[in-house]
């Protein structure tokens, strides 16, 4: 028996990165796989298959979703749809994200919007459409996925900080409202961690992030994965309303 055996794990933007090591990390505890991905081409087309195809390879189901995390009329027909197809939605990782950043002074509308669009709106989008289906099972757990600069602020990224503030404050509210019928909501924020973005940063700017982290190493997938499963298992079913930041002691 896994952790999550017999539960159902929604995660949003699990194609690739951090979502999809979440997403890997729940199946091979036993839990059974939605997850969504935005398509606009071939080639994501077959990134979402090829996840998925790895994921079943664990031994559960798996079904992938394409569509856009933003849209709220997509996401309730795409929670409907999950809904038909594996009878319950126990766990919910909202971890659909990008970046536009820029200062303040030279930051565009356009970037404002698609960031708060992509990172909070999608949340509320989720979450709307799968609490009254946690309510009704009486059971739930709710994760979102933030960030340490939504908690300390960064220079450059406004929009993608306050974003993440969101997230941790949604979080935080919806673990009141929802507490009382047994839903728990809490929110994850990763500082430095290798993935395709922070790959692509210069040496020095790396080496000035490694002097910050007590633990002298970025942090890997897996790191983030480990305390989304815990918060998605029964080993956190009296923690909820909180905020984890998983950064090497970064921030303390
Ligand atoms: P990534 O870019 O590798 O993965 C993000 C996924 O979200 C992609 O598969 C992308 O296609 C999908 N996505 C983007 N827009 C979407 C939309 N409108 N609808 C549905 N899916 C959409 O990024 P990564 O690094 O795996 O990040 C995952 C989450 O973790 C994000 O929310 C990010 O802000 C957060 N995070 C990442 C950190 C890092 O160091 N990589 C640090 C802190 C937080």
């Amino acid at each position: 028996m896994g952790l999550l055996t017999g539960k159902t794990a929604l995660i949003t933007g699990a194609a690739r990165g951090i979502g999809k090591a979440v997403a890997m990390k729940f199946a091979s505890e036993g839990a059974n796989i939605a997850f969504t991905d935005l398509v606009l081409n071939d080639e994501m087309a077959a990134g979402l298959e090829a996840t998925r195809k790895e994921i079943e390879a664990l031994g559960v189901t798996c079904r992938a979703y394409a569509g856009n995390a933003a849209d709220f009329e997509e996401t309730q027909k795409t929670v409907k749809q999950i809904h038909e197809d594996f009878g319950s939605i126990d766990v919910l990782v909202n971890n659909a994200g990008i970046t536009k950043d820029g200062l303040m002074l030279r930051m565009s509308e356009a970037q404002w919007d698609a960031v708060l669009n992509v990172n909070l709106k999608s949340a509320f989008n989720f979450i709307h459409a799968c609490s009254p289906i946690m309510l009704r099972q009486r059971g739930g757990s709710i994760i979102n996925m933030a960030s340490v600069v939504g908690v300390h602020g960064n220079a450059g990224q406004c929009n993608y900080a306050a974003s993440k503030a969101g997230m941790i404050a949604l979080a935080k509210s919806i673990a009141q409202e929802l507490g009382p019928k047994g839903v728990r909501a809490n929110a994850v924020a990763p500082g430095f961690i290798e993935t395709a973005m922070t790959a692509q940063l210069p040496e020095d700017i790396r080496k000035d992030w490694m002097k910050k982290i007590p633990l002298r190493r970025g942090g890997q997938t897996e790191d983030i994965a480990n305390v989304c499963l815990f918060l998605a298992s029964d080993m956190s079913s009296y923690v909820s309303g909180q905020v984890i930041q998983i950064d090497g002691g970064m921030n303390m």
